[in-house]
């Protein structure tokens, strides 16, 4: 099965101190929730309170939200995690990464159990009833990179840049951008991008299926808004059940899919009959 809405008990979204404070943005208009990641200063570069309230913004999204899109502010989507973080004195408020193992106050199983906190902000953008969007302009690295691979699609500027930096820094990719790398481009091109901590540029990314579509940088928000507009076309009910089958495919064998394509259809005619039914 795959990923489902969490019930975590949180219901109220995050205020705009705390958004603030992540360096985000979110407006939410019907169907649509846009999320802005903005500190410019730092070229748009993210903390752990960036994922952890990426993660609260997606437990507490109204019910009838369908779209999510996540742009960077100004020219660039994201220069990924903030530096500092590996740093032993942290960026200030934040829980640095590595301080804990170096005085001793944090062992490998605290770390384990952040880093699985960390990635919740990333995990939700694969909910079957949501379609999620990475408008990317200029660089997305290391963790710009992997929240963009986190989406369901990824529009890109022209000017587009993505670079897996993790393994030059010494570090992994941690942030799920593993999986769905290597679903899109296989195994191969994934471990020579990511161990050569290249710049992959927007052509290339369309070549690569890393690009779902690729747009000068002034016809990027038309060409989301689009997009959006086409998604919006079809039944949420169905669009749930149809991203739902296609996140099992993968992993199933023919005979699995075929039974999870059946099991979907019957509750998809059932719906519907229900509806003739009450409108008779
Ligand atoms: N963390 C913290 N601060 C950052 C980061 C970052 N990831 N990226 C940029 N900044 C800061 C710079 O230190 C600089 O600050 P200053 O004005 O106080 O000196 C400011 O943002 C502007 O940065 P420039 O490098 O001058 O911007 P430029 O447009 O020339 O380059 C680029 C942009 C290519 C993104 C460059 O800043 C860069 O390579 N950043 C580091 C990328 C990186 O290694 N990210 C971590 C990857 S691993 C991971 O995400 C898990």
């Amino acid at each position: 099965m795959t990923q489902a809405p969490q019930e975590t008990g949180v219901t109220e979204p995050p205020g705009e101190e705390e958004l603030s404070r992540a360096g985000l943005r979110l407006t939410v208009e019907g169907a649509v929730a846009r999320i802005t990641i903005s500190r410019p200063e730092r070229r748009n570069a993210m903390t752990g309170r960036t994922w952890t309230t990426l993660a609260h913004i997606g437990q507490t999204l109204p019910e009838d939200v369908r779209i999510v899109v996540i742009a960077g502010e100004g020219d660039i989507f994201s220069a990924g995690i903030d530096l500092g973080m590996f740093t032993p004195e942290g960026v200030e408020g934040e829980r640095s990464i590595i301080g804990g193992l170096t005085d001793g106050s944090a062992d490998e199983a605290d770390l384990d159990a952040y880093i699985a906190e960390l990635q919740q902000g990333f995990l939700w953008l694969r909910r079957p009833d949501l379609v999620t969007i990475a408008a990317v302009r200029g660089y997305a690295i290391g963790a710009g990179f992997q929240l963009a691979l986190s989406c369901d699609l990824r529009v890109l500027a022209d000017d587009a840049v993505f670079c897996m930096k993790e393994p030059a820094l010494g570090l992994v990719p941690d942030l799920t951008g593993t999986k769905p790398l290597v679903d899109i481009v296989g195994v191969h091109r994934a471990t020579e991008i990511c161990l050569t901590a290249r710049k992959v540029g927007a052509e290339e990314s369309r070549e690569l299926g890393l690009a779902t579509l690729v747009v000068g940088v002034d016809e990027l928000e038309g060409a989301v808004d689009d997009a959006v507009a086409a998604l919006l076309t079809v039944d949420h009910g169905a669009a749930t059940a149809t991203k739902d089958l296609l996140l099992q495919a993968e992993g199933n064998t023919l005979e699995e899919q075929c039974a999870a394509e059946r099991a979907a259809q019957v509750k998809r005619l059932t719906t519907l009959a229900k509806a003739m039914a009450a409108q008779a």
